[in-house]
């Protein structure tokens, strides 16, 4: 698929393995945003004129197709800004609106990405963290909680937590790793709410999707107050107009959004099933060859078994995580050194402070993988010498 994109045409050495951070884009993409810019650039839901209407039609239509592609109704998907955001969102607004307080009782899980942990430490003084068996899958609870708020797939191991067994009242779901990825339907997820950024799916940064279920959209008050939500405003309060957009007050990220809908389509024209099929063979292919490296310690299943998407996770040992990833960027290879803003996981259950992430996106190549183990054999040489 690189032929899809511009950037590997224009960087014809770069083996671009960081796509859990953010993807690469199509120039389906990118042609979509210069052609708001260039044919139609005005603002939404405001202006009687035809750009504008253009504008605001071609958005509208995005709502559509995210809705299509995780089996939601339109009225239930609400913009955002990403995925961080849709988390303080989702966690303030079911606050003011008297869903949740100090006493709420809240699962998490130990791999959970920092967006999915401060908006509720912020909350709630009853916070509990599922841990995870040796194949880094969730374990089991039979405890009740008020909320279970977990990742589909995790941004360190890559394992997707398909349907965890936990009896909670609401369930809220972090996609972001997930949406590019593996198919995603909210009705067999079951799920309250869940929540993806446009720019780790082919689309631009600064858009993100909170999908709200039907069944809180009457109940939840705006996170946003502003323009663009009311329909009559006195001196000290203000009638709201109807969901979604009663969630979405002042200017949207208009190119991004009409950007992520072109993103979609991407997704959608090769299918994610298919996506799913490669990334895995590619996967184990990495899986393969990292074990065959003297004194790695690799935190992501092996076993095929345990489903996960191509983030692959690992540290060798006195090497610091920091150390390959430069000789490796020196090579024009992308990967990740950090803890990956998961920073319980990485102390209580790695026992290291950082590790090098590497992910996998439909762009990459067997041969990506070739070159990226060979340099890392030689960073390995150059730091054990
Ligand atoms: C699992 C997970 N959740 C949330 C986020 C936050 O996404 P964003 O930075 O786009 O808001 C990320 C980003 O890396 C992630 O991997």
């Amino acid at each position: 698929m690189k032929k899809d994109f511009l950037i590997f045409k224009r960087n014809k050495k770069l083996v671009y393995l960081d796509s859990a951070a953010t993807t690469q884009k199509p120039e389906s993409v990118i042609n979509t945003i210069s052609d708001y810019y260039k044919s139609y650039n005005s603002n939404v839901h405001r202006g009687m004129y035809p750009i504008s209407e253009k504008a605001t039609d071609n958005l509208e239509k995005v709502r559509e197709k995210v809705a299509r592609f995780i089996n939601a109704s339109p009225s239930e998907i609400v913009f955002t800004y990403g995925t961080t955001d849709s988390f303080n969102f989702i966690a303030s607004v079911l606050e003011s609106s008297g869903v949740i307080s100090g006493s709420t009782k809240i699962l998490l899980t130990i791999s959970e990405h920092h967006a999915n942990i401060l908006p509720w430490q912020r909350i709630s003084q009853k916070l509990t963290y599922l841990g995870l068996n040796k194949n880094f899958e969730l374990k089991e609870s039979s405890d009740y909680y008020d909320i279970f708020s977990y990742t589909l797939a995790s941004n360190v191991t890559g394992v997707i937590n398909s349907n965890p067994n936990i009896n909670a009242k609401i369930k809220i779901i972090d996609a972001a790793q997930a949406i590019a990825h593996i198919p995603v339907d909210v009705k067999k997820l079951q799920c309250d709410f869940l929540a993806f950024s446009g720019h780790k799916a082919f689309s631009p940064s600064g858009t993100g999707v909170l999908y709200i279920n039907s069944k809180w959209l009457d109940r939840l008050a705006p996170y946003r107050l502003g323009g663009g939500i009311v329909t009559k405003v006195t001196w000290d309060k203000a009638g709201l107009i109807s969901y979604p957009h009663k969630f979405e007050a002042g200017t949207p990220n208009i190119e991004g959004i009409i950007g992520l809908g072109a993103g979609i389509d991407y997704i959608t024209k090769i299918s994610l099933v298919k996506i799913e099929e490669y990334e895995t063979k590619l996967r184990s292919y990495l899986i393969e060859k990292l074990s065959a490296i003297k004194n790695i310690t690799i935190f992501s299943p092996k076993d095929s078994k345990t489903k996960a998407i191509g983030v692959v996770s690992f540290s060798i040992d006195k090497i610091h995580p920091h150390d390959i990833a430069q000789v490796l960027g020196n090579h024009n290879i992308c990967v990740r050194a950090g803890h990956h803003c998961a920073q319980l996981l990485h102390r209580e259950v790695f026992k290291v402070p950082a590790t090098v992430r590497v992910s996998l996106s439909i762009y990459n190549s067997f041969k990506d993988i070739d070159i990226f183990i060979d340099v890392l054999k030689k960073a390995i040489d150059i730091y054990q010498r």
